[in-house]
C-alpha cells in the first residue's frame, strides 16, 4: 500500500521544532512530494538557525522513512535569509517556479564548523570503502561532460579497477539515458540504497529517485543534500574510483558541490573552441578555489572523423586544450574525436566503450584512464 501525503504530515506533526512547535506549525514545510513510495520535502530554514534544525531534519526524515509504504525519504535543510516576514513556500509545485541563486541562499558548507583551510578532505568524510572520489566536470554545459564520464567509468573498469558512476547533475541527469536504466534502487537491511549494477559499474543518479522537473526547482542547499544522499546513503561497496558527473557551469551549487564532496581530484572536459576554452579556465579556477586538484584537461569533440573513411578533419582548430593545459600547468589527459558513434551510441544507452570494445574510441578511453589512474597513484591501491 502506498503511503499517502497525508500520513506523512500526520508523522510531521508529531516532530518538533527547536523552539518545541510542531513541524506541520512551525511555517517551514516546502511543498511535500509523495509518489509511488518516495517522499520528498525540504525544510526551510533562516541562515543563522540551520544548525540547530539539522537533527530536526534527520528526525524528521527518519520518521518519513519509517512509515510502511515509503522506500525512499529525502528530506533537505534549505537556509535563506528572509527579507522581511516572506511567506512560507507554497505545499504546491508553484508552475513557473525556477531555483533561485545567490542572493539570500547560502551555501550549505557555511553552517558547518570552520574547517582549516589547508585540509580540503576534511570539510566532508571521505565514504567509507571508496579510494577516490573525482569529479568529471566543465565550465559550460553540453561540451560532453556525461558522455566522457560514462565511457571514462567503463575505461577505467576495463584497466581492472572497481567502478562506480554517481550522476550529480541534479538540473539534467543523464546517466539514465546513457545507461538505459530507469530502475528505482532497493534498500538493503541497514536502509541504504543498492546502486544499479549495469556493464560491471555501480551507478547511481538523481535520475533513478525523481522526476527530471522536481530537480530543476530545487535550490543550492537542497541540492547539495540530495548530494550527499548519493553519496552516502548508498551502499557503494568497495570502489577504486568513484566518478562524479557534476552539473554543468561554476555557479554556488557547483561551487558548493565541489567544496562538499570528498573528491580527490577533478576532470575538465572542453572542446576545442575559444569560448569553451575560457569556460575551462573558470572550471579549473573553481576547484583550485577549494583545493581540489585537477588531474588534467580532456579535449573532446577535438577533431571530426568520417563515419565512412576514417579522415581526420581539425574542424575547431584542434589542439586548443593541449595549448591551455600547458600553459595552466596542468596535465593533458587526451583528445576525444567528434564522431558519430560516440553520438549515438550515448543516446542509445550502450555507450561506445561497451558497444564497439574493440574499436579505436574505446582505446581512447581506455588510455585516457590510464593517464588519470597514473595520476591517483598512491590513493588507489590498484593503480
Ligand atoms: N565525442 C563526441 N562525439 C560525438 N558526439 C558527442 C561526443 N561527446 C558528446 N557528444 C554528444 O553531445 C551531446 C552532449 O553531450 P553530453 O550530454 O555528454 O554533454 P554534457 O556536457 O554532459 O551536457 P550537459 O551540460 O547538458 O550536462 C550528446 O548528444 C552527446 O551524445
Ligand atoms: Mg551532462
Amino acid at each position: 500500500m502506498s503511503v499517502t501525503q497525508q500520513q506523512v504530515l500526520d508523522t510531521l506533526k508529531t516532530i518538533r521544532s527547536p523552539r518545541g512547535v510542531a513541524l506541520t506549525e512551525a511555517s517551514v514545510l516546502s511543498a511535500i512530494t509523495v509518489n509511488d513510495g518516495k517522499v520528498f520535502f525540504s525544510i526551510n530554514v533562516e541562515a543563522g538557525a540551520a544548525r540547530a534544525w539539522e537533527s530536526v531534519r534527520a528526525e524528521a526524515e527518519a520518521a518519513v522513512r519509517a512509515l510502511a509504504g515509503v522506500s525512499t525519504a529525502m528530506v533537505a535543510l534549505t537556509a535563506e535569509r528572509r527579507a522581511g516576514a516572506a511567506p512560507s513556500p507554497p505545499h504546491r509545485h508553484a508552475p513557473g517556479h525556477t531555483q533561485s541563486r545567490g542572493g539570500g541562499v547560502q551555501p550549505v558548507a557555511a553552517h558547518r564548523p570552520p574547517q582549516s583551510p589547508t585540509s580540503p578532505m576534511s570539510r566532508q568524510a571521505e565514504i567509507p570503502g571508496v579510494a577516490a572520489v573525482i569529479a568529471v566536470a566543465s565550465g559550460k554545459g553540453g561540451v560532453g561532460k556525461s558522455t566522457t564520464a560514462v565511457n571514462l567509468a567503463l575505461g577505467l573498469r576495463d584497466l581492472g579497477l572497481r567502478v562506480g558512476l554517481l550522476d550529480a547533475d541534479i538540473y539534467g541527469p543523464s546517466v539514465p539515458r546513457l545507461t538505459g536504466l530507469h530502475e528505482k534502487p532497493e534498500l538493503n537491511d541497514e536502509r541504504k540504497m543498492i546502486p544499479l549494477q549495469r556493464f560491471g559499474l555501480s551507478i547511481m543518479s538523481i535520475g533513478f529517485l525523481v522526476e527530471e522537473d522536481t530537480a530543476m526547482i530545487w535550490r543550492g542547499p537542497m541540492v547539495m543534500s540530495a548530494i550527499n544522499q548519493l553519496l552516502r546513503d548508498v551502499a557503494w561497496g568497495t570502489l577504486d574510483v568513484l566518478v562524479v558527473d557534476m552539473p554543468p557551469g561554476t555557479g554556488d551549487a557547483q561551487l558548493t558541490l565541489a567544496q562538499n564532496v570528498p573528491l580527490k581530484g577533478a576532470i575538465i572536459i572542453s572542446t576545442p573552441q575559444d569560448l569553451s576554452l575560457i569556460d575551462a579556465r573558470r572550471g579549473l579556477a573553481m576547484f583550485r578555489k577549494v583545493n581540489v586538484p585537477v588531474l588534467g584537461i580532456i579535449e573532446n569533440m577535438s577533431y571530426f572523423q568520417c563515419p565512412h573513411c576514417g579522415s581526420r578533419s581539425d574542424i575547431f582548430g584542434h589542439g586548443g586544450a593541449r595549448h591551455e593545459a600547458e600553459r595552466l600547468g596542468v596535465p593533458f589527459l587526451g583528445e576525444i574525436p567528434l564522431h558519430m558513434s560516440i553520438r549515438e551510441t550515448s543516446d542509445s544507452g550502450h555507450p561506445v566503450v561497451v558497444s564497439e570494445p574493440e574499436g579505436a574510441h574505446a582505446e581512447v578511453y581506455r588510455a585516457i584512464g590510464a593517464a588519470i589512474r597514473e595520476q591517483l597513484k598512491g590513493v588507489i591501491a590498484a593503480a
